[in-house]
């Protein structure tokens, strides 16, 4: 991975930090964007000792918002002229309804909307780099989820927020982020640049812990002993970003470093199109020079 560069989101913690340090250990220049200041600047500190890679850098944007999302791409882009590998990582689980800047569910926007825009944003300069990398972290949650056009942001009809599902919420995006890879990967056919979406296990992160439900963060604690350590839930990741046997594989869901059959709803070439669109509309003002 010498002489490549690779921005990863989510990279203060849980799989994305441990992706950085794996791809920083096979010699790559590493942007870690994170909303926390203090956190990634003490991940990459981590990262640097550990691998006497100095090449690693930090960005800060809140993903919920999508003009920080705008910023953030329009930052990279100031300070770097390629872009090998984009891995949309960042990610959560809520199970109460809250809403962000933009008047998106923070899941829908955070998990979906955020990677739609930023890498819509960063095409340009993936296509000039040749040879580069989407990778979309989304989840086996995806197989129970639907594409509620709707009620994208499940308010649940007349119920507003407080019939909220948060777990239908998550799933939801997770399936988007299948549905983009599809979508992606197909308008990118020729350009050099592959797009895949990964499951990486279940993984003993702190993602289960931060939401306001005590049973599923019960549940969680309980399942940790028996979930993969983020070493190993970042290993997915850190193939599809660099091992040669992906380089020509588009458009495809992996799990655990293999090929694997996503759900019948992600498969669904119209839906993917339309989801494409819609996300269009929805984020239109923060797409400008998004190609
Ligand atoms: N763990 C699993 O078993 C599992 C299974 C399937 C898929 N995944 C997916 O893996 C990805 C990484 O999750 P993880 O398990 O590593 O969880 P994690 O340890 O909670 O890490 C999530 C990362 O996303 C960041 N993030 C959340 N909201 C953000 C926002 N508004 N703006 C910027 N960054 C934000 C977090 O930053 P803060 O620290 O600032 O919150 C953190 O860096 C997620 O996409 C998740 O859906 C995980």
């Amino acid at each position: 991975m010498e002489g490549k560069i690779c921005l990863v989101t989510g990279a203060n913690a849980g799989i994305g930090l441990y992706t950085c340090l794996g791809l920083a250990q096979k010699g790559a220049e590493i942007v870690m964007c994170a909303r926390n200041g203090a956190q990634v600047k003490e991940a990459q500190e981590m990262i640097i000792s550990k691998t006497g890679n100095p090449r690693i850098h930090t960005m800060i944007a809140d993903l919920s918002s999508m003009k920080e999302v705008k910023s953030l791409s329009q930052e990279f882009l100031k300070r770097f002229d390629r872009l090998d590998v984009l891995i949309n990582n960042a990610g959560l689980f809520l199970s109460d309804y809250q809403e962000t800047v933009d008047g998106f569910e923070t899941q829908w926007a955070v998990n979906y909307l955020a990677p739609y825009v930023l890498t819509r944003r960063l095409l340009g300069v993936l296509k000039q780099t040749g040879s580069s990398r989407v990778i979309n972290v989304s989840s086996n949650g995806h197989l129970r989820g639907s594409m509620d056009f709707n009620d994208l942001n499940g308010r649940n009809g007349n119920k507003g927020s407080k019939g909220y599902d948060g777990l239908k919420a998550y799933s939801q995006s997770k399936l988007g982020n299948v549905l983009f890879t599809k979508e992606l990967a197909k308008r990118l056919a020729g350009t050099g640049v592959t797009c895949n979406a990964l499951h990486p296990g279940v993984v003993r992160t702190s993602i289960g812990n931060r939401n306001n439900s005590s049973w599923i963060a019960w549940f969680w604690n309980l399942g940790k002993p028996f979930m993969l350590s983020v070493q190993k839930g970042a290993r997915t990741s850190i193939y599809l970003a660099s091992s040669p046997d992906v380089s020509h594989i588009s458009g495809a869901y992996f799990i655990l470093s293999k090929p694997a059959t996503s759900s019948e709803n992600s498969n669904d070439p119209q839906l993917a199109t339309k989801l494409w669109t819609v996300s269009e509309e929805l984020t239109s003002g923060f797409l400008e020079n998004g190609k």
